[in-house]
């Protein structure tokens, strides 16, 4: 399988969408308390926050490559190909059959050859979609196939 083709970190861009703006707000903000990063090692930490007595805040150079929009997945998605798509917890949870289907589709479209789509651990597909390959035991990494991989 042909790995995707992931830009180096001088062009990595990420988008984060949701349909409230005051949870997009928060976002912005990019400070977090423990709880939030309690998966994140810690050696991992301190490179990439700034730790206040009671939050870790996000240093510049990762935020300046965040952007943020409002929008209501069941409308639209972003119109562009990513190498990288969480979408946990909301479409394969909480959406009809019928729009679980649709957004998959969707998504898979929006995905660049080898990328990776990652829903979450608790979440099932609502049924295989060709070009996804599962690539965990967890059932929620999947890999676009690429044109020429098997
Ligand atoms: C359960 S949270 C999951 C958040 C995150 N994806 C995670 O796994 O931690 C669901 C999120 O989806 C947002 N949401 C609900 N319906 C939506 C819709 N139709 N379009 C976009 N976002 C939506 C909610 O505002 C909330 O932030």
């Amino acid at each position: 399988m042909t790995p995707p083709q992931f830009t180096n970190g001088n062009s990595l861009s990420i988008l984060g969408t949701d349909r409230r703006n005051d949870l997009l707000d928060r976002a912005w903000l990019a400070q977090y308390n423990e709880s939030v990063l309690r998966d994140i090692p810690h050696e991992l930490r301190k490179p990439a926050f700034t730790e206040t007595k009671t939050l870790f805040l996000l240093r510049p150079r990762f935020r300046e490559r965040v952007d943020y929009a409002l929008m209501d997945i069941k409308v639209q998605v972003p119109d562009r190909q990513f190498q990288l798509i969480f979408c946990r917890n909301l479409v394969f949870t909480y959406l009809e059959q019928q729009q679980q289907e649709r957004l998959l589709k969707v998504l898979v479209n929006r995905l660049c050859m080898g990328g990776f789509l990652i829903i979450g651990e608790n979440e099932t597909m609502p049924r295989y979609i060709e070009p996804l390959i599962p690539r965990s035991k967890t059932g929620c990494i999947f890999q676009k196939r690429a044109l020429d991989s098997q």
